[in-house]
């Protein structure tokens, strides 16, 4: 061999040496070992993080439609949608068509004002268990677009709170829905004439869906600590949730489970477990303080008026982990989404009753009802929860069916346990 040979041999050998440790190094950085480069600052390390030694916590909590709350439109993952081909027409006889184009899908209006025009899902909001509503970002600021999928209807239909008299593709998305949605976007506020600002979202910083820390707040800490230490079997620098009061656990849940109607005095991604939840809101007076909830997002207000709720001490906690996932379902909308809680759910919350309301000789005879039909006829009869948190008919969301036809009703659990008729 040649030195010349050699050389060069030297080189490719070191070539492939930096690049084995560039590969390792960078590996280290964003497969989350915590590097601290997450978004929301110093003190986050990301769920890719905690993986290592959460596995099975991690494993089904990325299923879960919190994980799932928010997602990129993923173009491969719509083709169900190119053969449907939907369009659907508004009063003023303009339509809207949802079509692939390349790898991606559109949302096209025809007859408008101003003539056509034609806008890219990009980011989508909503598991999709009943309905998911897409958005279109154009210079820092991300707009709705005029149609979501309705899963339970399987159709597309009029994006909830728009006109049904025309399409609209100018409704701006705040940071509003990311704090509920998502777990992190940074906003700016730029000047836009005078006296008037505007805000924009920094789409390159956003966490979507709701993560591990979104709930456990954040965790570098405690990943640095407990791999530091591996000896150490007790959690450190992390709040236990089963630690905290009645009152924090429920302003955990409750502050992306109570409603959407009250003014926000901070951001909600300040929010850590243990913190009140009436400090990041202005008081509510008058008829939103006392009206009826409804059952869409407002599940803490619903168990709140339940006998059950005033003589016990159920939290949410009681029913749900918070680490569910809900079972995948390909029902069209952007790729696999998730359908509700399901037959697990619903098991874990009649258990429930039951240590509760196990004495009560109504719900004796309807478990034994319930067991005599499994064996006679392989069936379950209604459970607890079928009469007792019946699905309900949301009063926010009400589906405009088309001209003529009957408005379709946003069907979802009560929270507000009680003996409905
Ligand atoms: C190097 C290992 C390691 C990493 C990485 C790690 N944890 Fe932990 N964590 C532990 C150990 C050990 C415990 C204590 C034993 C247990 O509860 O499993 C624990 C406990 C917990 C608990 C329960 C606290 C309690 O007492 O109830 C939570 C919540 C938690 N970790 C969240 C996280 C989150 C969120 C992440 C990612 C940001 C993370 N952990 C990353 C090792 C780790
Ligand atoms: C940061 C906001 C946020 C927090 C905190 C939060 N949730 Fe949620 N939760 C959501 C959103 C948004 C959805 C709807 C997700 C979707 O379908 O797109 C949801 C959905 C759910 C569901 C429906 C699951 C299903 O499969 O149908 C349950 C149950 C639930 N949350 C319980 C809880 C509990 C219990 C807590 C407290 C431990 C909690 N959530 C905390 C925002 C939040
Ligand atoms: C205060 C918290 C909060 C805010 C703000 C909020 N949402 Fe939600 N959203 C929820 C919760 C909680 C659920 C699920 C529970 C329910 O439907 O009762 C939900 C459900 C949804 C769903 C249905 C998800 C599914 O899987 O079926 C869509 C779509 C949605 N929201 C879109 C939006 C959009 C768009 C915005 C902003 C205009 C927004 N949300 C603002 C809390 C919020
Ligand atoms: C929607 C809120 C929510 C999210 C998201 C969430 N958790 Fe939890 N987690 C909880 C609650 C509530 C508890 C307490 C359950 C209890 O008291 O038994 C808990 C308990 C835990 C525990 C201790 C008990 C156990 O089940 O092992 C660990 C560890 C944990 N979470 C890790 C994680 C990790 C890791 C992630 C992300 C992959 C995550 N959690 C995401 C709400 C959440
Ligand atoms: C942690 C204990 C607890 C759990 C869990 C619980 N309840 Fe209750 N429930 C109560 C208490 C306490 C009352 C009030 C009893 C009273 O006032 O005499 C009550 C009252 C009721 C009532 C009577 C309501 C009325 O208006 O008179 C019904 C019906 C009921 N529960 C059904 C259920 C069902 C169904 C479940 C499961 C989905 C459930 N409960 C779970 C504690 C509980
Ligand atoms: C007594 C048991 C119980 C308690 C307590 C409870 N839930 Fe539920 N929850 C259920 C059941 C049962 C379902 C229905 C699951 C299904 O239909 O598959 C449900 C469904 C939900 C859903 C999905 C609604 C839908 O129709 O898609 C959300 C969101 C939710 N719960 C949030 C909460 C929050 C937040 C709390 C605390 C404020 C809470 N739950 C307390 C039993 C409970
Ligand atoms: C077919 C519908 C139905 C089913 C299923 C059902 N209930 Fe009831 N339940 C009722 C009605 C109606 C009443 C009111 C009865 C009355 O006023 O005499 C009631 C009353 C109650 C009460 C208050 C009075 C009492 O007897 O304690 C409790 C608690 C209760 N139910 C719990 C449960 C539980 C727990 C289950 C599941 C094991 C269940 N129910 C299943 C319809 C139902």
């Amino acid at each position: 061999m040649g030195w010349n040979q050699m050389t060069k041999m030297r080189s490719a050998y070191l070539l492939f040496i930096v690049a084995v440790l560039i590969l390792l190094f960078s590996r280290c950085f964003t497969s989350g070992t915590g590097s601290g480069n997450d978004p929301r600052g110093p003190l986050y390390a990301g769920a890719s993080a905690c993986v290592g030694c959460h596995r099975p916590v991690f494993n089904s909590t990325i299923h879960s439609v919190h994980f799932k709350a928010s997602s990129p439109v993923d173009g491969g993952a719509l083709k169900a949608l190119a053969v449907a081909n939907p369009i659907v027409s508004f009063l003023d006889s303009s339509r809207v068509r949802v079509e692939v184009r390349g790898g991606s899908i559109f949302q096209s209006g025809e007859r408008l004002d101003g003539g056509a025009r034609a806008e890219k899902l990009e980011l989508a909001f909503g598991a999709g268990r009943h309905a998911q509503t897409y958005g279109y970002w154009k210079e820092g600021q991300l707009y709705e677009l005029p149609l979501s999928w309705f899963a339970d209807a399987r159709s597309w239909a009029n994006s909830p709170g728009f006109p049904a008299a025309h399409p609209r593709f100018d409704r701006v998305i705040g940071s509003r829905c990311f704090e509920c949605h998502a777990s992190f976007v940074k906003r700016n506020f730029e000047p836009a004439g005078p006296l008037a600002v505007r805000e924009v979202l920094d789409r390159s910083s956003i966490v979507y869906g709701i993560d591990c820390e979104r709930c456990h707040g954040p965790g570098l800490e405690h990943v640095r600590f407990q791999r530091d230490n591996p000896g150490v079997r007790t959690a450190k620098y992390i709040t236990r949730i089963g630690s905290l009061s009645r009152q924090q656990q429920l302003d955990l849940c409750g502050m992306c489970h109570s409603g959407n109607d009250r003014e926000a005095q901070r951001s909600l991604f300040d929010f850590v477990p243990g913190d009140t939840l009436n400090h990041f809101y202005f008081p509510s007076f008058g008829a939103g303080a006392s009206a009826e909830p409804d059952v869409h997002g407002q599940q803490l207000q619903g168990l709140r008026r339940s006998k059950c709720f005033a003589g016990s001490d159920l939290t949410c906690g009681t029913c749900h982990s918070g680490h569910e996932s809900g079972e995948l379902a390909a029902r069209g909308g952007a790729g696999d989404l998730a359908v509700r809680g399901g037959p697990s759910v619903v098991a874990a919350a009649v258990t429930q009753c039951v240590r509760c309301h196990g004495n009560s000789a109504h719900v004796t005879a309807v478990l034994k009802e319930t067991e005599q039909r499994k064996r006679d006829f392989n069936l379950t009869s209604s459970t607890c929860v079928d009469c007792h948190m019946p699905l309900t008919a949301s009063k926010v969301i009400v589906l405009n069916g088309g001209a003529g036809a009957k408005p379709i009703p946003y069907l979802l659990r009560t929270h507000n346990i009680a003996i409905y008729k």
